[in-house]
């Protein structure tokens, strides 16, 4: 069989990213991010469309010359079609169908939570890679998701517990927020955690069924509870955010593993994964770890430059689409709602 060279584009939200793998090995991931969002606490879409449109082209050429690729070499265009910014989403996919179109290329639609799931089988060239066995449960935790998700195989999840309001990274953003922190907030709670005491404070935590997630009841919580403490004492925050943010990080993290260890009980499956851009977070990561040792499960943590939106893991799951023969038409929309 002729190699299968795969160009994935990402371009969902705010970072414009561009990957080619051959035969499952990575070769090139060029990630654009967009530093325009930081002085406004969050991304603004139409920033967000605008900055894509210039960095789209140079960011696919600059990921073809690294992987040493001509265009000719290339087997199929794989791109993320949703969820995400439609704007965003607009301009990564014209991009790609045009491209391929141009070529005559198949093309192959990703689902952007799909990809952060098969971060997981991201092949450094020559690479031995310990990956997990299906079936396998993955948390998938990001600014827009909070999601416990059953892996079946490469092409069949199923979602079985998602928030019903916040994503846990969107919790960590908005709170970091109004303790007048930068832009994203997991990142600095992460850091001013790691000095804290985690339970000096309490917040309160969410009582609903299943194995779905819900984060407004505590981001509420720590807003009020912060807005008497400051009312107290103006340098309340200066003061204390080391405990603060270690406290509020716990919370998240106990909240997020408690439904995941019912989920892992409840169907027997012991290899549980993390993705998304929280997973980067060092609470999560050690969580993880000492669930663990304590419960027998196999973790899987993926690398620190694959848990943020990367086209290596669009790429990736174009690749196994491509084995699987399920290419899609140049009419195929995109969508922004959160589905498997
Ligand atoms: O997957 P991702 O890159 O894209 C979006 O869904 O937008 O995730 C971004 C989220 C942000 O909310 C950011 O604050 C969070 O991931 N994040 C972290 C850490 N690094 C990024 N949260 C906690 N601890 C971190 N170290």
């Amino acid at each position: 069989m002729d190699d299968v060279v795969i160009l994935g584009i990402e371009s969902s939200c705010d970072d414009t990213s561009a990957a080619v793998i051959r035969n499952g090995e990575l070769l090139s991931n060029v990630v654009a991010s967009q530093g325009v969002h930081e002085e406004y606490g969050g991304v603004v879409p139409e920033l967000a469309s605008r900055a894509h449109q210039q960095n789209i082209v140079p960011v696919v050429d600059t990921a073809l010359k690294r992987a040493g690729v001509k265009r000719s070499e290339l087997s199929a265009v794989a791109f993320t079609r949703g969820p995400g910014l439609m704007g965003s989403l607009l301009v990564g996919t014209s991009f790609a169908k045009g491209f391929a179109r141009s070529l005559e290329l198949p093309m192959i639609e990703v689902n952007h939570l799909q990809g952060h799931i098969l971060a997981h089988f991201i092949k450094q060239p020559g690479e031995e890679l310990e990956t997990p066995q299906f079936p396998f449960l993955c948390l998938l935790v990001s600014g827009g998701n909070s999601q416990i998700v059953r892996v079946d195989s490469f092409n069949k999840m199923e979602i079985i517990g998602q928030t019903i309001d916040d994503a846990a990274g969107e919790a960590m953003d908005k709170c970091s927020k109004v303790m007048g922190f930068g832009y994203p907030g997991g990142p600095i709670i992460d850091k001013y955690a790691r000095l804290g005491d985690a339970k000096r404070f309490t917040f309160s935590k969410p009582n609903i069924p299943g194995y779905d997630y819900s984060f407004s009841g505590l981001k509420t919580s720590f807003l009020y509870n912060l807005r008497d403490w400051v009312k107290d004492d103006p340098d309340f925050i200066e003061k204390n955010k080391e405990d603060l943010c270690a406290s509020l990080e716990r919370t998240i993290v106990e909240i997020l593993m408690k439904k995941l260890k019912q989920a892992a009980k409840d169907t027997g499956i012991k290899q549980v994964a993390v993705a998304g851009g929280v997973s980067a977070n060092t609470g999560l990561r050690n969580a993880f770890m000492d669930y663990s040792k304590r419960f027998g499960w196999k973790v899987f943590i993926p690398r620190f430059s694959y848990t943020t939106d990367n086209a290596a893991m669009i790429a990736v799951a174009g690749h196994y689409k491509y084995l699987a023969g399920d290419f899609c038409g140049i009419d195929v929309p995109i969508y922004s709602n959160s589905r498997l």
